[in-house]
C-alpha cells in the first residue's frame, strides 16, 4: 500500500514559526509524530492532531544507546504507518533537515519503497543567528559544521572566513545522555588554536523560543571555551581572525577593477561578534552604498 510521508520543519520560535503548509500537513495527516523542544508548539502540535506522538522516548536516556540507534528506531515509526498506507507527517523544530539525520533517511526509504515522500523546510538555528549576530553569509562566505565532524573529518579552516560549530555540547560523544565533555571541548579548542589567537572572541548562541525574551550571546575568549556553560541547544561562532581582501588578479578576470569596489569593513556595537561588508558600484544601478546598510549591499552582491 502507498503510503505519504512529509516532513516538516517548526521553526525556533514557539508556535509563531509554523508555516501555513505545514500547519495544514500537521492537521490533514492520519498520524503525526513529533521532536520539539518547546512545550508551546508541542501543545498546538497535539492541539492541530490528537494523532501527535512524541519520539523522545527512542533515547531511552540511561540505556547508553548510541544516539545512532535511536535515530534508526525513530525512521522505523516514521515508517510504519507509511507502509499502512496512511499520510504521515513528522515535525522536527527548527528546519527539519538541518541536522536532522533521521527526517533525511526516513524520505530516502520512504521513497526507495515507492511511497511518496518531501520535505517541506523551516527556520533553523542558523537562520536565527543571522538575524541576531548581524552576519551575512554572502560576504565573506560562511563555514558551517558539525562540531564532531569538523574534528574528524578535518576541514581546512578559512579563518579570513566567518565559522559556526553546530552540537557543541556533544562534541565527542555518541550517546544522547551525555553531558559536554571538558576534554572533548578542550581537543577541539587546541584544533582551533592553530587558526586563531587564544584570545580570539567567539560567542556562544543560543536563540531564543519567545519573541519578548532575548537570545544568549556569550562572548568570551576561545582559549576558555573549554569552561564555558554549554548545552545542547549551544551553537559557536568564532568570527574571522583576518580580513578578506579581494584578490586584484580575480578581479581582472571578472573584468571589474578594485578600485571601482570599496570593502566596507564594520565591527562595533551589536555587530561584534558578525562582520559585514558594503559593496559600492556607482555605476551598476541597483548596487547600493555600503552607507544605505551592509546586510543589504550583501544581498544585492549575491543575487548579481
Ligand atoms: C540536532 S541539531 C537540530 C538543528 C535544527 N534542526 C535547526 O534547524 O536549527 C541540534 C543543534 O542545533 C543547534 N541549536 C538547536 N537549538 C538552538 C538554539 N535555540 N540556538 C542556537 N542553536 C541551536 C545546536 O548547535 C544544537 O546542538
Amino acid at each position: 500500500m502507498n503510503g505519504k510521508l512529509t516532513v516538516v520543519g517548526t521553526g525556533m520560535t514557539a508556535i509563531s514559526q509554523l508555516t501555513r503548509e505545514a500547519e495544514h500537513c500537521l492537521f490533514t495527516a492520519d498520524k503525526v509524530f513529533y521532536l520539539l523542544t518547546d512545550p508551546h508548539t508541542e501543545g498546538y502540535v497535539k492541539q492541530l492532531n490528537a494523532s501527535a506522538e512524541c519520539l523522545k522516548r527512542h533515547y531511552e536516556h540511561g540505556s547508553g544507546k548510541p544516539r545512532l540507534w535511536a535515530y534508526q528506531d525513530m525512521v522505523e515509526t516514521l515508517l510504519a504507518p507509511v507502509r499502512q498506507g496512511q499520510s504521515v507527517c513528522a515535525a522536527f523544530y527548527g528546519h527539519p533537515g538541518v541536522f536532522v539525520y533521521p527526517s533525511h533517511e526516513a524520505i530516502v526509504q520512504a521513497r526507495r519503497e515507492g511511497h511518496e515522500a518531501k520535505m517541506l523546510p523551516g527556520i533553523s538555528a542558523e537562520d536565527m543567528m543571522v538575524a541576531d549576530l548581524g552576519i551575512d553569509p554572502a560576504l565573506p562566505g560562511l563555514q558551517t559544521y558539525e562540531a564532531t565532524g569538523f574534528v574528524l573529518l578535518k576541514p581546512t579552516i578559512d579563518a579570513r572566513i566567518p565559522l559556526v560549530l553546530w552540537q557543541i555540547g556533544v562534541v565527542g560523544l555518541l550517546t544522547p545522555e551525555a553531558h559536554p565533555s571538558r576534554s572533548n571541548l578542550g581537543a577541539l579548542t587546541e584544533i582551533l588554536l592553530r587558526s586563531y589567537p587564544s584570545n580570539h572572541q567567539v560567542v556562544l548562541y543560543q536563540a531564543s523560543a519567545y519573541e519578548n525574551i532575548a537570545p544568549v550571546l556569550h562572548v568570551f575568549a576561545l582559549r576558555d571555551l573549554a569552561r564555558q556553560d554549554i548545552n545542547a541547544l549551544s551553537t559557536l561562532y568564532v568570527p574571522p581572525g583576518q580580513h578578506a581582501d579581494p584578490d586584484p588578479s580575480r578581479a581582472e578576470l571578472l573584468g571589474v577593477r578594485l578600485a571601482d569596489l570599496s570593502l566596507t569593513h564594520t565591527q562595533g556595537g551589536a555587530r561584534v561578534p558578525g562582520q559585514a561588508y558594503g559593496i559600492t558600484h556607482p555605476e551598476k544601478p541597483g548596487w547600493v552604498t555600503a552607507a544605505q546598510g551592509c546586510g543589504a549591499a550583501s544581498a544585492e552582491f549575491a543575487a548579481g
